[in-house]
Order: C-alpha cells, then structure tokens, then sequence
C-alpha cells in the first residue's frame, strides 16, 4: 500500500526521495509526490500515476532544491487517484505538510469541526485533515511537537506520518500507529521510510518504530517517545542482507527472480533449525505438556498465507492427531471461534503487516488463546504482538504475487508439525528421520523443478493456453490446496478468471462449466489419489477442455494418455510434495502474464502489504 520516505541531512534530497520511493514501488500505488523544503518555503510536487511522472515533472528532482523532504506514493482510499489527492498534503496556511499511510476514521468529523473553525481543503483525503489539525494546534501553540501531540491525540485509525513544519526547517517528526514504519540513523542525515529497501542503499542501521512512537529528529539527532510520551532509547538493528536482494539482478521481473530464489529461501529457512537430523525451533516455547493439553489449533491468514494455512491443515493433522482449523482472517473475529488456553492459534503473515490478520492476532490474544506467528519481515506489527515468532528467512520479496515468501511460510510448517509430532509421539521414529532427510534435499529437488528445460516447456505451454477466459485448477488432498495457491497467482497477475476445486467436486456443479477451450490444470501427485483424480480429468477432457497436467515422474506415461501439456516435477515424500508442485504452477502463471502483456510485478488494484481492512 502507501509507501513513505522522509529525509533531512545534507545532499539534495529530491533525488533521495524519488530513489526510495521507487524501492516502495512493490507495494502498490495510484499516485506519487514529494515535498522538499527550500529557503523556508514547502515545495511540492505530485502526480497521478507512475513515479516516472513524478519524476519527468521535476527532472529527476533537481527542480526542486532543498536537503530537507518527504515522499510518498499513495494508494487511493479516500478520493480517486488524481493529483490533488496525492501526498503530500499542505495545510491550509502552507505551514505543514504531511505524508500519512492508513486510515483516519473520524476523518469527516474532523474536518467538519476545521471547516468550522475556517480551514479550508483541497483534497478528499483524510490525510489533508491531519496535516489542517496540526496547523490549527501550532496556530494556537506555536510548538511544533505539542501541535503534532495534540492533533495525533485525536486521531482515530491507523498512520504512519511523516511531518514537516514550514517554521522549523531542519526538524522531522514521525509517528506510528498501526501503519509499518522505520527510522534509519545515517551519518549527518537521517531518515523515515515504511520499508528497509528505501533507505538501505543510505544506511543499514534502522529501528522499527512500535505503535504509539513518536520520532522528533534532525539531520543529527533523533529523541524517541513511546505511546505515553516518554522518552525512550532505541537501539538500531543492522540489516544484514544485501541491496541485490531488493533489486531485479538481471532478471525481467522481481517475480521471476523470486521464483529462482526458492531453493536458497527454503534452505536458509529450513537448515539453520535441523541439527543433527532434529528439528530445534530455539524461539518457540511449545512445552510438551502445553500440546498434551492442546484442543484445536487455528491457522489464520489471508490470501496466499491462508493458502499455507489450508496445507497445514493436511500436514499438521496428518502429523500431530491434531483437529486443525484455517480461517481467513478478515472472517476471524467474526465467527465467534472457540478459543481458550488449549487453543493454538498460528498466524501467517509475509508482511507482518496485513491489517486482517493482525486484528485476528490481537483477538486470539484477548481470548486467551496462545499465539505462534510466521513472518517474513523482521520487526514487523505481527512479529512484535504474537506470542512466539518463527521467521521465514526468504530475504525481502518485491513482487505483489507471492512466490518464495510462500515456499518459506510452508518449510516453516513442516518443521512446526515435526516438533510437535515428535514431542506428542505422534509420529514413528523411521517416518519422522524420512522426512528429515527429505527436508534436507527439498532445495535441491526445487532446483530441478526450475531447470532451462522445464523453464522452456512451461513456457512453451503458456504459449499454448494464455488466450484463455476461463480456467479450473483441480487436484485432491494437498493437490487440492495447491491448486488455490496455483490459480491465485494466475488470477492476480494475469487478470484470468481462475478457480480452484477438489477434483471430485467438480461433477456437484462446476462440471456445468466446462466447454470447448476451457481450461484445467490438473494437479494429480498423491499416488493413492491419482486415479480417482485422472477419472475427473477424463471427464473435463470429454467435454472439451483443454487439460495442462502437473504430476511426478512416476505417473507421467500415465496421465500423457489422456493429457498431452504435461510437466513433472520429482518425487519426495507426499507431505512435502506441496513445494515442488508449486512452482511449475507460479511460472506458468509468471509466463502466461507476461504473454498477456500484464504487469507482473504490480498488478492492477493490487498492494503488496494490505493494512486496512
Ligand atoms: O503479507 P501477508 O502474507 O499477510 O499477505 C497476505 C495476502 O495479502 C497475500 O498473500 C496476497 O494474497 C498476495 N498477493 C498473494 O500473492
């Protein structure tokens, strides 16, 4: 969604600003701008669209002198995308200006009550009213931080704000409240920005601000608040990892190189937590005799996350005898779930951000329930709530689709199902050493799913089928859960009406569906279910579709009956088959976008972390 740089220190900082901002570019925007401060003046610029507008308008930034400035790029809520709407916004006398992601609620009532007292807008936006209450507050108290104070005290909603005043020219101020933001400590500059790949190529000592902080900074100083106002000290964290990987390195698209990245994301998540062929999950404090207790266990999530949860059902309940129940999270908190002590509830999350899941996470807490989270982004609002934390170690991920953040979410639930298993005895000593060594091969066997050759057949085949409207993914079992996560991607980055179907419920109604040209992927690898799942794909092959099969070697003379688009993927043990299965699936739907002239990496409508709900 949104994405935010601010920056004070000594170079210009236009060109500071439109270089982060384009490192935000993943997370989905309408509309960009940028306000630098120059000779005591705000100047502004924005525009409706790409960055590259933004940046003709100015050249680059060199329009706009001045080493002192904030940057945005919105996604629309309040208001079209337009230029007026755009960030940053100017109060009404030119004093403040305000760069703001998330959601003022009470916004309307604000204004009203500003209209009231003579302010006047431009814009349709919540954000233009915080930026009129803190010019209403420094009019009256001629304080910059108590007017920032008393306006953000009667914000209602979600924000992260970087804030400038006209009156002191080498001051910052930013807050948070449910809305990621970070603040970068560089030498003789310093800097805010919703995420780490805006700023690392500047300084790789950040701190994520919690909820309630403020920052009032200069271009050498940094003084930190938390949410009651006191004076914190905050310790920077170092970022580890390199620039490369928040840039595309050759490949067309950030969604191919994370395709490619898999097998070294699996690895580094699975390998630091196998010693001596034991799973050791150091951060989690599952005792034995908690899980001997344990009733149920909830996975909640959106979108692909939720996806990982649906496998997990399968694995987790296969492996542990445990009942094991996925919820979307924006229906979490709705459905009255049953929670308790004996109540685990896993949330996954590659942002840690999804305003959805974090609201399901904050009512599982107040339930009483136990929290284990997945994510990706270290420090994110997830990470920092729930109870225990395992990470992902798939580095930054770029492109809005998913691909190697969901590879990692999955490695993860292995390791969770076989520390379970094996404190619970669910699971027999030889089958939980078979499936160690496997885990300890998946990279390899994912690799060989991503050869030149595949990579070409897949493609070969997207050639075959991107012309098509309409298109049904069906397997059973894991293949099943797949089969969501496989037609996500092809919707969501190629713009194809796409759904997925266990296999054997087609003939219940979907079947109706089926003509001439349709398209089914088929996803048949659970060797007891194969032929009860190649039963279903005769059917659609004798109404007319057009079948593109995915299998493992072992069925492939089979299926190539019936079938003749057909990729395999190598074998291994059928609880871990989900992360081969997955990526013929993820570069069919990469390459029939790109054939569909599509933009991969950024679709349409689509944010890359969704923080409201
Ligand atoms: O950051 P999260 O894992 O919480 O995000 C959840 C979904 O928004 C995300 O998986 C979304 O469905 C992706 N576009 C899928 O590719």
């Amino acid at each position: 969604m949104c994405g935010i740089v601010g920056y004070l220190g000594t170079r210009q900082a236009a060109p500071i600003l439109l270089d982060g901002l384009s490192k935000l570019e993943y997370r989905g925007y309408d509309s960009a701008g940028v306000c630098v401060m120059s000779n005591g003046e705000l100047k502004v610029a924005k525009s409706k669209g790409r960055l590259a507008t933004l940046s003709g308008l100015i050249d680059g930034g060199r329009a706009i002198q001045g080493t002192f400035g904030i940057g945005h790029t919105r996604w629309a809520t309040h208001g079209a995308p337009s230029d007026i709407n755009s960030h940053p916004h100017i109060a009404d006398a030119g004093k403040i200006a305000v760069v703001h992601n998330g959601i003022i609620e009470n916004y309307l009532r604000l204004k009203e009550d500003l209209v009231r007292k003579g302010k006047h807008f431009q814009s349709e936006t919540d954000t233009e009213v915080v930026a009129n209450l803190i010019e209403y507050y420094y009019d009256r108290l001629q304080d910059f931080p108590r007017a920032v104070r008393r306006a953000v005290g009667q914000l209602e909603g979600s924000y992260a704000l970087g804030i400038l005043c006209q009156d002191f020219p080498g001051t910052m101020i930013a807050v948070k409240k449910e809305s990621p933001l970070i603040f970068g400590f560089g030498e003789g500059e310093n800097f805010i920005a919703s995420d780490v790949p805006a700023i690392l190529k500047y300084t790789r000592k950040v701190v994520y601000l919690n909820d309630g902080d403020t920052v009032i900074f200069t271009k050498d100083t940094a003084r930190f608040y938390d949410a009651f106002y006191d004076p914190v000290e905050k310790t920077p964290e170092t970022i580890d990892w390199d620039i490369s990987a928040a840039e595309k390195c050759g490949y067309d698209h950030f969604m191919i190189k994370e395709i490619h990245e898999q097998p070294k994301a699996v690895k580094g998540t699975l390998s630091p937590r196998i010693r001596d062929g034991r799973v050791v999950l150091d951060d989690v404090t599952l005792s034995k005799e908690y899980l001997e207790e344990l009733k149920r266990i909830y996975i909640v999530a959106c979108g692909s996350s939720y996806y990982v949860g649906c496998l997990g059902k399968h694995i987790l309940e296969k492996t542990c005898r445990i009942p094991v129940e996925p919820i979307l999270a924006s229906e979490f908190r709705y459905s009255e779930p049953v929670l308790g002590s004996d109540t685990l509830v896993l949330i996954i999350s590659q942002s840690g951000e999804t305003a959805d899941t974090k609201a399901a996470l904050m009512e599982a807490k107040r339930q009483g329930a136990r929290t284990l989270a997945i994510v990706n982004v270290v420090g994110s609002a997830i990470a920092k709530e729930a109870d225990d934390v395992i990470y992902t170690w798939a580095g930054p991920e770029i492109a809005v689709a998913t691909t190697k953040a969901f590879s990692t979410q999955l490695s993860v639930i292995y390791l969770i199902a076989l520390y379970i298993a094996d404190l619970l005895e669910t699971i027999r000593p030889e089958e939980y050493d078979t499936i160690v060594n496997e885990l300890l091969k998946l990279d390899q066997k994912i690799a060989l799913c991503l050869t030149n050759d595949n990579v070409q057949k897949i493609r070969y085949y997207a050639e075959q089928y991107f012309k098509v409207h309409d298109a049904f993914f069906i397997g059973r079992n894991v293949d099943s859960a797949i089969c969501l996560e496989g037609s996500l991607k092809l919707k969501e980055i190629a713009y194809i009406h796409s759904e997925a179907y266990a296999a054997g419920e087609l003939k219940h109604g979907p079947i109706s569906l089926i003509e001439e040209g349709t398209l089914v992927v088929a996803v048949a690898t659970v060797d007891s279910l194969f032929d009860k799942t190649m039963s279903n794909v005769k059917e659609v092959r004798a109404r007319g579709a057009d079948v593109f099969g995915v299998t493992t070697e072992k069925h492939e003379a089979e299926i190539k009956k019936t079938v003749p688009s057909v990729i395999t993927v190598p074998a291994t043990h059928p609880m871990l088959q989900p992360s081969l299965t997955i990526i013929p699936l993820q570069t069919f739907a990469y390459y029939i976008a790109l054939l569909r002239d599509c933009d991969v990496d950024k679709p349409r409508n689509l944010a890359k972390s969704v923080t409201v709900e």
